[in-house]
């Protein structure tokens, strides 16, 4: 029988995830679809009951849904439970499962380029939704993660966040600093970009070691990337945490290997 998965989000008309996942279903001969649905914060209760009255399997979660989500769950992953958010959702035996794939998508993205975690330093810009989830998931493979934000007091409450989890962390201010020299890997967190923005401040004085990663996909480099390109740093975006998210939901969902080759050439389709 034919099973049923979804994206749900507001806005919706631009998710990348129906492509990835209908790909890889082709590509394994699996009898599934995965659709998109613009869900307003005020219908979400409705979407939810909906989806489980039409017999969906599961669900992926974006923005602004992540956290408001949980109350209209049954229970949690350790994954969402640490990250405070869902971006997942699986439907077993009734049962309602809230899970999150962002911060383990992020970690196996750049796991083939940074070679090894434990013992380097992260530092991350941005201390917002997608920031915590990444933050989280690097502290818990032993990275140190130093967190700068526009707003110091976001910052310093992901440093107690990350603490409260077990893993070390500290926060900074949001400009150029001593923090450049140490730095093995660097992610770019903000929206800032999203639109061809230059970001606040410039790259000039990293240490050339350092992998940078910035979040965002589309465009596919920002000015940031192009700025740690020219001081010589290895550059990825946004798209390896996308593919990785959804490959970690496909097999929360269906068990056995997601088909990375056949979702990534699902997404870049697309692009
Ligand atoms: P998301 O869930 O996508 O991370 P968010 O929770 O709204 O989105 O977080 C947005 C992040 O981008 C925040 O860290 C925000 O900084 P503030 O906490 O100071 O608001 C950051 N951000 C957005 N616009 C920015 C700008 N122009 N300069 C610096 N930081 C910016």
């Amino acid at each position: 029988m034919e099973k049923h998965y979804a994206v749900i989000g507001d806005p919706i008309e631009h998710s990348l995830s129906p492509g990835m996942h209908n790909a890889g279903y082709l590509a394994l001969g699996i009898d599934a679809a995965y659709q998109r649905f613009q869900v307003e914060p005020s219908h979400l209760a409705e979407a939810v009951e909906g989806l489980c009255a039409l017999g969906f399997s599961g669900w992926n979660v974006t923005l602004p849904h992540k956290e408001t989500i949980i109350p209209f769950l049954d229970t949690l992953t350790p994954e969402a439970q640490r990250a405070g958010a869902v971006n997942t959702v699986k439907i077993h035996e009734g049962q309602r499962i809230g899970h999150n794939t962002d911060g383990d998508g992020f970690v196996r993205s750049v796991h083939g380029d940074l070679n090894g975690f434990k013992g380097k330093r992260a530092v991350l810009l941005g201390a917002g939704g997608a920031a915590k989830g990444i933050a989280l998931a690097l502290a818990a493979q032993g990275m140190h993660v130093h967190i700068l934000n526009r707003t110091p007091e976001k910052a310093t409450a992901l440093v107690e966040l990350v603490k409260k989890w077990g893993g070390m962390a500290t926060s900074g201010e949001f400009a150029p600093g001593d923090w450049m020299e140490a730095v093995d890997l660097l992610v770019q967190t903000t929206s800032v970009g999203l639109r061809g923005e230059h970001f606040p401040f410039s790259m000039q004085g990293i240490s050339d070691r350092a992998l940078v990663v910035d979040i965002i996909f589309n465009p596919s480099e920002t000015v940031f990337l192009q700025d740690a390109k020219k001081q010589g740093c290895r550059t990825l975006n946004g798209l390896g945490m996308l593919l990785y998210q959804g490959a970690y939901a496909w097999e929360f969902w269906l068990g056995g290997q997601a088909p990375i080759e056949a979702m990534q050439r699902g997404l870049k389709e697309q692009l």
